[in-house]
């Protein structure tokens, strides 16, 4: 079924005798003597029109074909007579694949609500924004393997099936074949029948096997789904998201501050570059000034600032935060937006944050207070990134694990990572969801992905 993209179309060099669009009407409109089809099919944001006149085989097959229905159209491409588009299609024959029912096809031609759009996100890619979203979406996630490949670094695959705890936050949806009330013998393994013999969850995070590979391979990164069991309902979480995730072997955190930088600018730049039609669209109707943000966003470097610096910042500020600002506290969102917003008025790397509210790998510094932690805070969002340098010595990591009242015997391969060929390294994680709202102004997560995944929302 050849048929030319309405993209190509579009920007078509020279009129053409023959072409054929497939595509899905927005809009049909009858006039006397011909009507006219605005057709898209996702290839970009722009419809191409086409024509069709009385008289002509595809004005015989127009019945019923309306906003919904999906159809390929043959004709000329001829250049428009009319203003906003270059080229439109004088049908001679026309195909109807599939009516879209007036009565029930939600999408009809008017504004909806991202909350009614939520509740069809089966078709919700049909429409102009959620169409642009996830070609910014598939753009970015291109730009980030583009720029890892560029960079020297193997892409590799981390498990999603796992028997570790990376954060150890407990927050881990878990995986299993028992049947529902098996019951357990006091004193026996719960899982002994179950698929692995022990308790399998799905990953929060491929760091620590990440870090396996990159101790051998230099320069890796993942880029894969990761799963959260929180049970918070906020618009930057989500109970399953994508996670892009280098780990870099002879790195510190300043490398691991610079990689962060370089690979968020080289994704912004891209976007800008490559999708400019939808990002305009985000920039009338969704994020006004948002383009000109980005663009200040890549033109000067980001800011950083130590935890402690921060905590001073947020105490002189005067704002009547809800949660209070205090050197131990973890920063919350509010404060992570005043930084990146109202402070430094870009996005800012914050490190060396207090070892109590981090995680065990990562590396304490020399006041035995902190750790060579890094977020990197955007306008906006808050946290875009976290990451560490992470703990290399054997002796120190062991004895992190067992201050967080954990078994070191259970971490024996991280550990080998140590005993054997040990060397600084340092990676991160960055919210693949989250770089898409910075990207979009989208503000709730939930848009930022086709099919969501939040508490008490598994539809579709
Ligand atoms: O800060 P986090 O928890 O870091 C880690 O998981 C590290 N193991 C990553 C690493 O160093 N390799 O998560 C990293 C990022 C956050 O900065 C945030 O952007 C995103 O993942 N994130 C979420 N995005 C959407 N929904 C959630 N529930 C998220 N939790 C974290
Ligand atoms: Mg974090």
């Amino acid at each position: 079924m050849l048929r030319t993209p309405v993209a190509e179309a579009l920007g078509a060099a020279s009129a053409a005798s023959e072409i054929r669009i497939g595509g899905w009407v927005r809009t049909r409109r009858d006039a006397k003597g011909f009507s006219f089809l605005e057709l898209n099919d996702g290839s970009c944001l722009g419809n191409i029109q086409c024509i069709v006149d009385e008289g002509t085989a595809a004005w015989d097959k127009l019945e019923g074909v309306n906003t919904g229905a999906c159809v390929a159209v043959t004709g000329e491409l001829v250049e428009s007579p009319g203003k906003g588009q270059k080229w439109e299609v004088r049908a001679k024959d026309m195909t109807v694949f599939g009516l879209a029912d007036p009565e029930t096809f939600p999408l009809q031609k008017k504004r909806h609500s991202d909350e009614f759009l939520r509740t069809i996100a089966h078709l919700r890619s049909r429409t102009n924004k959620y169409g642009a979203a996830f070609r910014i979406r598939a753009e970015a996630a291109h730009a980030v393997h583009d720029f890892f490949y560029q960079n020297g670094f193997y892409y590799v695959h981390t498990p999603i099936l796992t028997g570790s705890d990376c954060e150890g936050a407990g927050e881990m949806f878990r995986v299993t074949t028992l049947p529902l009330n098996t019951p357990v013998k006091p004193g026996e393994n719960p899982y002994a029948q179950d698929f692995f013999g022990k308790e399998c969850s799905l990953t929060v995070s491929g760091q620590l096997e990440a870090e396996a590979l990159a101790l051998g391979l230099g320069k890796v990164y993942t880029f894969g789904p990761t799963f959260r069991a929180e049970n918070s309902n906020t618009p930057r979480h989500a109970a399953e998201f994508w996670m892009i995730e280098p780990e870099v072997a002879f790195t510190d955190i300043n490398d691991n501050m610079d990689l962060a930088e370089s690979l968020t600018c080289f994704v912004i730049n891209r976007v800008l570059e490559r999708r400019a039609d939808d990002m305009d669209l985000f920039d009338r109707f969704v994020d006004k000034g948002l383009v000109d943000r980005l663009k200040g966003m890549v033109a000067q470097p980001f800011a950083r600032c130590s935890y402690r610096e921060a905590i001073d910042i947020l105490k002189a500020s005067g704002k009547n935060f809800e949660y209070p600002a205090k050197f131990g506290l973890d920063l919350q969102t509010e404060h992570e937006r005043f930084l990146a917003e109202e402070h430094f008025k870009r996005p800012v790397a914050v490190y060396d944050y207090p070892k109590e509210i981090k995680a065990f790998y990562m590396r304490q510094n020399d006041d035995r207070e902190t750790v060579a932690a890094m977020d990197v805070l955007v306008p906006r969002i808050g946290e875009l990134i976290g990451g560490s340098q992470r703990e290399e010595r054997l002796d120190v990591l062991e004895s992190r694990i067992r201050e967080m009242n954990q078994d070191p015997a259970n971490y024996w391969w991280y550990l080998d990572l140590r005993r054997f060929g040990s060397v600084p390294h340092s990676g991160f994680g960055m919210g693949f969801e989250r770089l898409v709202m910075m990207l979009t102004g989208i503000s709730n997560i939930r848009d930022a992905l086709p099919f969501p995944r939040t508490p008490g929302s598994l539809e579709f």
